[in-house]
């Protein structure tokens, strides 16, 4: 197996099977710490860097979470425009990350441009971390949503899927990517101006995701194992910033998760997932019910980032 210390976690397209049993295994390790609210000092020497050019709530603070965990020390920004990299200058990618890599260990980045860490990446000696870029990919969240569906039922084999949303989002990027890995049938379901992009339906097809896709999830939620939501309500991801501007609209029936719909047609034992943050596309009154994982997902979060920066620092091999 290709060691992970040292490496950038860019994407998912390069992860091997065996390489995804090997982050769970790691985090399984980790869990207790995060569970019993602990932190330990095995990254007591260790430094993570954060550049986030665009908001995040979980991605980053839960990196942060993680490197606290594991006794490491964090440093970073949360808006580029208190940077030289979001002011008159607009600095570039080479140059301030040539900048970061001696501010710690390793860097956690999220971007409006797709690709923007795979820039960084080529300009630094430390590893890069993909906190989301544009319509690109997000790995680590969907890291954490197979672990979190390990963690649920056991295994990932053999499972029904059903992705909602806008598959421009980079979550369903590296879901698609993912579940090349395993025997995992999923049924994409969007509005037809939001579905999958021509450049990962052939990345899918290539990688023998055994897939369909659809537009209307009453039609298909009958058969899923595990239903993973993202909004089709949505800002565009190819900005550092999208503040709401006036009604921005409501989810259709076709793309929305009701505690009915769960009770008339899911199964039993389905897992209903979504990395948040969400619109109206899964009613709050959803959350009590016996489907809803997403608050599972967002403590497995940290878990699965302490299990990333153990094995890209070089403390877990
Ligand atoms: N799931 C997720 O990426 O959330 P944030 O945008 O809050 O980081």
């Amino acid at each position: 197996m290709r060691s992970f210390a040292g490496r950038s976690i860019l994407s998912l397209k390069d992860f091997e099977r065996h390489e995804f049993e090997r982050v769970f295994e790691v985090a399984d390790k980790l869990a207790p710490i995060a569970h019993n609210r602990k932190n330990i000092d095995m990254l007591k020497e260790k430094t993570m860097v954060t550049a986030f050019y665009q908001p995040s709530t979980r991605t980053r603070l839960a990196h942060e979470s993680a490197m606290l965990r594991l006794g490491g020390k964090v440093t970073g920004f949360a808006d580029a425009k208190m940077t030289r990299a979001g002011d008159f200058y607009m600095e570039s990618i080479k140059d301030t990350f040539k900048m970061l890599e001696n501010y710690g260990d390793v860097i956690v980045m999220r971007h409006f441009q797709k690709g923007a860490p795979h820039e960084a990446a080529k300009w630094v000696s430390i590893p890069i971390i993909n906190g989301g870029d544009g319509w690109g990919e997000h790995p680590t969240q969907i890291l954490t949503d197979l672990y979190t569906i390990q963690s649920e039922k056991g295994r990932i084999d053999g499972l029904k899927w059903v992705a909602v949303g806008d598959m421009r989002m980079r979550t369903m990027h590296s879901l698609g990517h993912a579940l090349t890995q395993f025997d995992c049938p999923i049924t994409f379901i969007a509005p037809k101006e939001m579905s999958l992009p021509d450049e990962y339906r052939e990345d899918f097809k290539r990688g023998s995701l055994n897939f369909t896709e659809g537009d209307d999830v009453r039609k298909v939620i009958a058969d899923a194992d595990v239903i993973l939501v993202e909004p089709v309500v949505q800002p565009d991801y190819t900005k550092s910033r999208d503040e709401r501007d006036g009604d921005v609209g409501l989810t259709p029936p076709e793309f929305k998760i009701t505690k009915e719909l769960l009770e008339t047609k899911a199964k039993s034992d389905a897992v209903l997932l979504h990395s948040l943050p969400r619109m109206d596309e899964i009613p709050p009154d959803v959350d009590q019910t016996r489907w809803a994982r997403y608050w599972q997902e967002g403590f497995n979060g940290v878990v699965m980032r302490m299990a990333l920066l153990a094995l890209v620092l070089g403390e877990m091999e």
